[in-house]
């Protein structure tokens, strides 16, 4: 854990207000000098890592990478934290090179040092125009975006063979990025967190107060380090669990990643091309296929004595659901304290659950499946 009490603190508490005033952030890079990044990255930047390190683990566990020999590409890289969580999760040589964008260069100079230092075989490109073809990394940045910023984004995204998309898991920048989820949807195959290709039901007008988001965990300790309950009380932020919203896609111009269980999880859809991958069958043969539909739980199930209670997202829309205990006893249990990856094959009539199988089961409880354990 980095040294919290060697901090630039007054460097954050500045960094703090431009996050908290979007518009000041939108005006322009705000990044002073190297102390303040190094600040940034031991706290800030330590707290997305957590989130990157769920999704990770989610895509680990369903066995995807992003194509290998891509040039990794960190987008508004900031200190570059995102990159280096990538490049750990899939290892290095798994990519052809880091290259970091920025609209400020203390930013990339920074982010270009760390990676060197912890990957020093790695080729690490500081030029606006990344080689081709690329793995495109985004986190947090959505919401600094000016529209013709958020255009050249998408651009990029668009050419990407694989995006990786992770932001703040509030109304605003989960509903933003669905936003995204449907410009880009037609040139990549989605890997998550949908299961399905329709228009995001978020965008119903039913469905305005909803959001898609998740939780990650910290790791074991940091709740009680004082450094960080000292972070956690001068920058506003609750350190039990960090929320997040993510989008993860791979272009339809490539091969598709393989079949079950990395292949993503999609239902077929009448107004979209027929994905070339599709829903992996549940290992279960309760149901009849024509009865469930792949499904993703958003943010967390409300766990009462005789039900469970959830959003659950599928191809036919979102639905607040209720399943009863005496329906699955052990998954009502499970929801409350260890629940499953949240991806189900589901039986409903809209209201009420009769079969619900967990898609991915992690095997027994290790370390690293912690943060797992935590985003439903
Ligand atoms: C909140 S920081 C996030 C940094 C890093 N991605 C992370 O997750 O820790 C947002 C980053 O986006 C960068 N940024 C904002 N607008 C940008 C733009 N138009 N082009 C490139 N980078 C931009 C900022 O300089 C900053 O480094």
């Amino acid at each position: 854990m980095p040294d919290l009490a060697a901090l630039d603190w007054d460097a954050l508490d500045r960094l703090r207000a431009v996050f908290l005033a979007r518009e000041a952030a939108a005006s322009g890079p705000y990044w002073q000098n190297h102390s303040a990044l190094a600040a940034y990255d031991a706290t800030y930047g330590e707290r997305i890592g957590w989130k990157w390190d769920a999704l990770l683990a989610e895509l680990r566990l369903r066995a995807w990478r992003p194509p290998a020999g891509t040039t990794l590409v960190d987008f508004g890289c900031g200190s570059g934290v995102a990159g280096r969580r990538v490049l750990a999760a899939f290892g290095a040589a798994h990519f052809s090179g880091l290259a970091l964008l920025d609209h400020s260069p203390e930013a990339i100079a920074f982010a270009a040092a760390r990676a060197r230092a912890t990957y020093p075989g790695l080729k690490v490109q500081t030029t606006p125009e990344p080689t081709e073809p690329f793995t495109l990394v985004v986190s947090h940045v959505l919401n600094e975006l000016a529209p013709e910023a958020r255009a050249e984004l998408l651009d990029l995204a668009a050419r990407a063979a694989a995006v990786l998309w992770v932001e703040p898991g509030t109304h605003a920048d989960g509903r933003a990025l669905a936003a995204v989820r449907d410009e880009l949807r037609r040139a990549h195959r989605i890997v998550a967190p949908c299961t399905h290709r329709e228009n995001c039901p978020l965008f119903a007008e039913a469905n305005a107060r909803d959001w898609c988001h998740f939780f990650a965990a910290p790791p074991p300790g940091v709740q009680n380090a004082p450094d960080w309950v000292r972070f956690a009380h001068r920058a506003g932020v609750d350190l039990r669990s960090q929320a997040y919203a993510c989008l993860v896609l791979e272009n339809s111009a490539l091969p598709s990643s393989p079949a079950a269980p990395g292949s993503p999880l999609l239902a077929p859809s009448p107004s979209l091309p027929a994905p070339a991958s599709s829903l992996p069958t549940p290992s279960s043969s309760l149901l009849a296929p024509s009865s469930f539909l792949p499904a993703r739980l958003l943010g967390r199930p409300e766990v009462f004595k005789p039900y469970a209670r959830f959003l659950a997202c599928d191809a036919s829309g979102l639905h607040w659901l209720e399943l009863a205990k005496r329906t699955d006893p052990a998954l009502v249990k499970r929801l409350a304290k260890d629940p499953p990856l949240p991806l189900y094959a589901l039986a409903h009539d809209g209201r009420k659950v009769s079969a619900a199988t967990p898609l991915f089961d992690p095997p027994a409880t290790s370390a690293a499946d912690e943060d797992l354990q935590t985003l439903a």
